[in-house]
Order: C-alpha cells, then structure tokens, then sequence
C-alpha cells in the first residue's frame, strides 16, 4: 500500500472505527459511566471552586483576627467518602464482570493462529489455509485468536471488537471475540515495531457461516480463478502485505520499489547481481535472504510455501506491469 492509499484506507474506515460490531457492548456503557461520573464531579469542582473564590476573595479592610481554625468535619469527610467508595465499588464490579466475559471465551469458539511480523499478519487455520493481511471470519461464531510473534512485540488492535492485546515472540497470547455483522473492518498494530509498524495493517472479513466454511475449505483464495494474472498480483500485494514496504511509484519504502524492476540489474550486499527476471522475482519472494539488494537490509520475511503456484504468477505478472 503506498502512503496515499493507506491514508485513504484509513480516512475511509475511521468513520466506522467506533462502531461496535462485537459482544463486548459492555465496555462501551462502562466507558461511558466512568465518563459521565467524571464530567459531574468535574462540574461539581468548578462550581464548589468558583462558590468559595468568590465568598472568600479579599476584601478591603479585612483581618483575620477573631477567625477560627476548623480541623475537622466528620459529616464533610463522610460525605466525600463514602459516595465516591460507593461509585468505584460499582465501577469495579462491573468492570470485573465484563473482564471476565472478554477473558474467557466459549467452549467450542473457533480458534484461529495470528502470526505477527515485521511488518505483516498472517493468519493460519486449523486445515492449513493460511492468509496475510486478511482474517476471515463467520458472524455471530464465537472466535479464538492464538496469537505469537516472529520477532518483537506486536500488539494486534481490532477497535471495532473492542479488542487489543500485545502479540509477543516466545509466548501466545489469546483473545477472542463474536462478531455481530458482516463487513470488512480495519486491523493495526499499536505496538511500534520499527520502519513499518504504521503500515502493518489487515483487514477482518466477517462472512457468513457457509462463506466461511467454504473459503477455509478453498486454502483462503484471493480473487476467483478467472482473474487475469496481473490483476490478481495487484489484489495480492495488497492482502499479503507486499505493499508495506515495496512502492510501486518508484519511491523509496523498506524495500526496493517495483517501478520498473523486472528486467533491470540488480547488485547485491554481497558484491553480486542479476538481471531481474521471472526466477529472480520468484525467489526474492520465496527467500529474500539469499539475495538482498544492496541499500536494503535483510528484514523480508520468507514467504515460502505461504504463496500457491498461481499467486506466485500473479505477482510476478503484476510486478512485470510495473515499467
Ligand atoms: Cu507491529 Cu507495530
């Protein structure tokens, strides 16, 4: 995605952003409680500030001979005690409630693996199918997501679930969620992760049920198999997260740009090049480390066996478009 377009993309959801499409109602009605309290006790404040500025502003003429000290009110520190105690009691129940609904998930909730890495989500299915840059999955199913990362701390934000949750190397970490709609709704990442964590976004496809079943049983397709080659490497540049760090307008990104690249020469870290041609592209893909372009470090992840042979001959056709 080049900078205009992620902006676009997300001008064009930020709109929607707020809109819970999950279970977790909850936490927008405890938010808004807290909210509230503090928008009365805060007006509370300024009028009991404004009352006491005003009936104690000096005078002309004043002493303070003959004023006595007050220590102590117990009714006063009743009042400002007990009230507040009882509204953070509440707060705290609730809160706990709705905690332990967003902690535990349903028996039987589909569970799905996030893999978090610089700077894409891929998404794995119990049968194999594997995605980047695009989770699908059925309305009102409960869902499980067990989450990793292949290399530092990522945090996987979905604002219209109402969930957030740091996706960590070593570890897994789970949340889980029941979608309430079908849409297409925004994926970030809030943990900064280096030169692409801005761009490493996804997109959650909610479907319904009998879609769902179908696409994990299908391996997760991108376009249909009547899709002309080039078009389908465009659409595929977008899911699977190519576009965060290779432009195809011949600006500089993490990663060299498309704009031209097949059939120019390249020259290496190492010291050696090559033409660019169909094998050269394809292996970039599948292994970047082997050759990596001079200027450029070595920070493509390996997309061998994540890509089907026809994806491979989309992007390479695609990349070939670019003159
Ligand atoms: Cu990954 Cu920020």
């Amino acid at each position: 995605m080049d900078n205009n377009k992620t902006v676009e993309s997300l001008v064009s959801h930020s709109g929607a952003l707020t809109h819970n499409v999950s279970t977790f109602l909850g936490v927008d009605s405890l938010y808004l409680f807290i909210f509230y309290c503090s928008v009365a006790l805060f007006i509370a404040i300024l009028i009991v500030s404004a009352r006491f500025i005003w009936k104690y502003r000096k005078r002309s003429g004043y002493t303070n001979e003959g004023v006595t000290q007050i220590t102590h009110s117990t009714k006063l520190e009743l009042a400002w005690t007990i009230p507040p105690l009882i509204v953070c009691l509440v707060i705290f129940a609730w809160g706990f409630k709705d905690f332990l609904h967003m902690s535990v998930a349903p028996k039987g909730s589909e569970e799905i693996h996030v893999i978090g890495k610089k700077w894409m989500w891929q998404f794995q299915y119990k049968n194999g199918t594997t995605s980047i840059g695009e989770l699908v999955v059925p309305v009102n199913t409960p869902i499980t997501l067990v989450m990793s990362s292949e290399d530092v701390i990522h945090s996987f934000y979905l604002p219209n679930f109402r969930v957030k949750r740091d996706v960590l190397p070593n570890r897994y970490t789970r949340v889980w969620f029941e979608a309430t709609k079908t849409g297409t709704f925004q994926v970030f990442c809030t943990e900064f992760c280096g030169d692409g964590h801005s761009d490493m976004l996804a997109v959650i496809r909610v479907v319904p049920n009998a879609e769902y079943r179908k696409w994990v049983a299908d391996g997760g397709s991108v376009g249909g198999d009547d899709m002309p080659l080039d078009k389908l490497g465009e659409k595929l540049a977008q899911a699977k997260g190519c576009a965060a760090c290779h432009s195809i307008d011949g600006s500089q990104k993490v990663g060299p740009t498309w704009k031209g690249l097949f059939g120019s020469s390249r020259k290496f870290v190492d010291g050696g090049g090559v033409v660019a041609d169909e094998n050269y592209i394809r292996e970039s893909i599948e292994k970047p480390h082997l050759h990596v372009v001079a200027g450029y470090g070595p920070v493509m992840p390996v997309y061998a066996g994540l890509l089907k042979e026809r994806e491979l001959a989309g992007l390479v056709e695609y990349i070939k478009s670019l003159k």
